[in-house]
């Protein structure tokens, strides 16, 4: 059985013709044309040796290749845009939704009937359900899986929470150069991508959670066998999706957005998460307003103990049963009549999944949570009007209720002059702000969130702060950050009117980020303001004219679907 979508040819005015030169040139591979009877199946990764998340995932294509064709698919590959944290500048998510539209593209342009979703790093994940959702064919998604733990005498690393931690210890003195030096060597020791719950990890779990990877996915090492399996299952199951025609609209729904925010809770999951699901959301006409993650939170059980906010990693997290034991815990509040790449629902997928006394200090009982509210607040005050996000359990407690004084930084680049600069005037409970690292400001909201502690507090034994700004944090990241301050600086958004020295008060109990200036005041500053330059050619151009701001989901706003009618 045949979709629409394999019949479209390639415009020359006279299809016959396309038919010929289209049968002709797709004999390289060995296959006749009669093969491509059979459902196509497009196998869009982003394998790279840059990005090193993606470096292994060649076999997986292979395993999914073996799937498609035990099934009686036709496996064809392609590549899209690969991006990777750690190498790509200024940041990956500048490129995030130019990787979306790649992906949607070549979906679109390409004859292909079917089409499974080979990423990994934290970008990549929502890039590629962004433009599988806006191109609408039967798509599932495999991701290349998490590292293994590392190791450093005795104690369990992982990247990239340790990477923070540890070279925070090395500022503070704590740690010498050869310790430092001995950790780097394990802090990444295997191949796949974080092995925390960040946001890689996170998007993974979220994946499963809006039924758009096969169950046990997100947490399989990317080392284990069963990962090949996994993929292995995906390529038999995408033919069996194409053939029933089962499309990602009929899959991402307003409910299973709803059960994607529980579970990103339950897990203490990324901070970026909140951005990636109301872009996926907005390319299917779906509004996720941040009031809703914030109501999803307070009813939603934190029942994962998973660093940064706990204490396991990925590989411990497999063990214990992964997303789906996460999911049968939750069971009670989750909309499990949803359907799911499977080609059955929720309900259905969670018949037999039980969680093992075993690793219950891995995965808590819905009935006695490790937390009873999940893992992201939202914040709104004069300081953030269209909301910002804070992770409390990743926070020092007794700075969830706090008033301090302003130390403002304008820019990242400003931030990295000035931060270790003895003649700072910083105090332990003073409030550290940074501007201009939004969406438009940065641009490409950089992860520059978590800023860094000044070496002269750190030395003094200072570990945490209040830390505000219109950027993002690693998922990997931990402290009392108030991040996706919106309206960003650069659009001038109140965060750009902050000075050195202004009070501000934040109280994560009762969700208020206050600047304590009056509004006469904060309308004189707001008449000195101008907006920045933005970029003139290139990407940049785009993204800096189009992208929108972080509550809105930084997708570009040509790319949204006509918002649905709101059936909730
Ligand atoms: Fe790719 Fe952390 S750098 S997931």
């Amino acid at each position: 059985m045949k979709s629409e979508n394999n019949k479209k040819l390639t415009s020359y005015g006279d299809p016959g013709f396309s038919e010929f030169i289209r049968q002709a040139f797709n004999r390289h591979l060995g296959f006749d044309q009669e093969d491509f009877k059979k459902p196509v199946i497009g196998i869009c990764n982003t394998k790279s040796e840059i990005n090193r998340c993606h470096t292994h995932i060649g076999p997986l294509i292979e395993a999914v290749k073996k799937g498609v064709l035990m099934a009686g698919g036709i496996p064809l590959e392609f590549p899209t845009i690969s991006l990777g944290e750690i190498n790509t500048s200024p940041t990956t998510m500048l490129y995030r939704n130019l990787a979306a539209m790649d992906t949607e593209e070549m979906i679109r342009a390409q004859p292909i009937d079917g089409v499974v979703l080979v990423g990994g790093c934290d970008k990549v994940t929502p890039s590629q359900l962004m433009g599988a959702a806006s191109a609408d064919i039967p798509s599932i998604m495999i991701t290349g899986g998490p590292m293994n733990n590392g190791e450093y005498e005795g104690r369990t690393l992982g990247a990239c929470s340790d990477c923070r931690f540890f070279w925070q210890e090395f500022r503070g003195g704590s740690i010498s150069e050869q310790e430092k030096d001995a950790i780097n060597k394990e802090l990444a020791p295997t191949a796949g991508h974080c092995m925390v719950m960040g946001s890689a990890s996170t998007m993974a779990v979220c994946a499963e959670a809006l039924g758009m990877m096969l169950p046990g996915g997100a947490a399989i090492p990317a080392t284990h066998n069963r990962r090949l399996k996994h993929a292995m299952d995906t390529g038999k199951k995408i033919v069996e999706l194409t053939i029933k025609g089962i499309k990602p609209s009929q899959i991402m729904t307003e409910n299973t957005f709803d059960n994607a925010i529980r579970a990103l809770m339950a897990v203490g999951g990324s901070t970026n998460a909140v951005i990636h699901l109301i872009a996926i959301a907005g390319r299917l006409g779906i509004k996720l307003p941040l009031e809703r993650f914030d109501q999803l939170s307070r009813t939603t059980p934190f029942i994962a103990n998973l660093r940064p906010a706990g204490k396991y990693q990925m590989e411990d997290f497999y063990k214990a049963g992964g997303a789906p034991a996460v999911l049968k815990e939750l069971e009670s509040i989750l909309n499990v009549y949803e359907l799911t790449v499977t080609g059955t629902t929720l309900k259905e997928n969670l018949e037999g999944v039980t969680v093992s006394n075993v690793y219950r200090d891995i995965i808590y009982p819905f009935e006695q949570p490790l937390h009873k509210e999940g893992g992201i607040a939202v914040l709104k005050g004069n300081l953030a009007p269209n909301g910002a996000v804070i992770k409390p359990k990743a926070a020092s407690k007794e700075l969830l209720h706090h008033r301090g004084r302003a130390v403002v930084f304008s820019s990242t680049q400003e931030l990295e002059k000035l931060i270790d600069d003895p003649s700072l005037d910083v105090q332990a409970d003073d409030i550290l702000v940074l501007q201009n690292a939004g969406p438009v400001g940065a641009p490409g909201m950089p992860e520059a969130g978590m800023l860094p502690i000044p070496q002269s507090l750190l030395k003094k034994g200072v570990r945490d702060m209040i830390r505000i700004s219109d950027a993002r944090m690693s998922g990997t990241a931990f402290g009392t950050v108030i991040l996706h301050v919106a309206p960003e600086s650069a659009v001038g958004g109140p965060i750009g009117l902050i000075k050195t020295g202004d009070l501000i008060e934040v109280d994560v109990e009762a969700r208020r980020i206050q600047l304590l200036v009056s509004d006469e005041e904060l309308a004189n500053r707001k008449q000195q303001w101008s907006p920045p330059v933005i970029a003139q050619r290139g990407y940049a151009h785009i993204y800096q004219k189009h992208v929108m701001q972080a509550d809105e989901g930084c997708d570009f706003d040509f790319l949204l679907a006509p918002q649905k009618e709101k059936v909730r």
